[in-house]
């Protein structure tokens, strides 16, 4: 509650956070310059926020908008349940989902048998609000950190990210590199998805960058082998489209 107080108190929300390009962004910006002072336009951030901020900026995300009207919220993560499919994830895998915020995947998940389920974001918000979903006595572990400071206690078989990686900036990427060596056993696999080229460069007020699938290939190394790349387009809650790059990859064995 306080960091919403602070977060009001600095930021004017638009009721719906959404990736948009930034023709959109500039008409906004200018229309802030010629005076509109419209509640409607919302708080846009020109770089991406250190840790506090971005705590900051996701809590407020959360706690001011219903999970089912953000732009990524996904009615059922159908992607992802092929790709796990094709790499052929075991049910007692140890799996962890990143930036996972209140995604529906973990209920998909404990619905297929899933038995070991981890999911990370740095929202304790949008923790609360998948928690409460699936319910106390779901064998999930909730972890509220920021991914960039977070260490692992021990590898897991799969790395789930949809759309955090892209909000990263070229220094940190390294630390997610090292972290994705740290965290995925040898054998284990990697989902990611981020924007593709012709996606959306901005998302919830943040700059991103887009990736196509040799990219976040390239990204994750010669360590792992990438089995399958996908092109998606998604459709945000507004009825807008998004095109999202997946690449499902699994670790050389050693
Ligand atoms: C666009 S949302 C995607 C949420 C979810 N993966 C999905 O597909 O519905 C990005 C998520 O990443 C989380 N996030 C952003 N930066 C993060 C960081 N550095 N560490 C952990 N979580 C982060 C946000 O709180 C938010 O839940």
């Amino acid at each position: 509650m306080t960091v919403l107080q602070i977060a009001g108190a600095v930021m004017r929300v638009r009721p719906r956070w959404y990736c948009h390009p930034r023709s959109e962004y500039a008409t906004l910006v200018d229309e802030h310059a010629k005076g509109d002072d419209d509640p409607k336009l919302f708080h846009m951030i020109d770089h991406i926020p250190d840790t506090d901020e971005r705590r900051t900026h996701w809590e407020s995300v959360y706690e001011l908008n219903q999970v089912d009207g953000v732009s990524w919220y996904q009615q059922a993560p159908l992607v992802t349940l092929e790709l796990v499919d094709i790499l052929g994830v075991e049910k007692d895998a140890g799996v962890i989902d990143v930036g996972g915020g209140a995604s529906i995947l973990v209920d998909y998940l404990l619905s297929r048998g899933f038995t070991d389920l981890t999911v990370l974001d740095i929202s304790t918000s949008a923790l609360r609000v998948s928690r409460e979903r699936v319910g106390p006595d779901a064998h999930v572990t909730w972890v509220a950190h920021n991914l960039l400071t977070w260490e692992p206690a021990h590898p897991y078989d799969l790395w789930h990210d949809r759309a955090v990686f892209h909000f990263l900036l070229p220094h940190e990427i390294k630390v997610y590199q090292d972290l994705v060596r740290r965290s995925v056993a040898p054998g284990g696999s990697v989902i990611m998805a981020t924007f593709a080229p012709d996606g959306p460069e901005w998302c919830s007020g943040l700059p991103v960058t887009r990736y196509n699938a040799a990219q976040l290939g390239g990204i994750l190394g010669d360590e792992f082998t990438v089995v399958v790349q996908r092109k998606e387009v998604h459709t945000t809650p507004s009825g807008a489209l998004q095109p999202f790059t997946w690449i499902a990859a699994s670790r050389n064995l050693a």
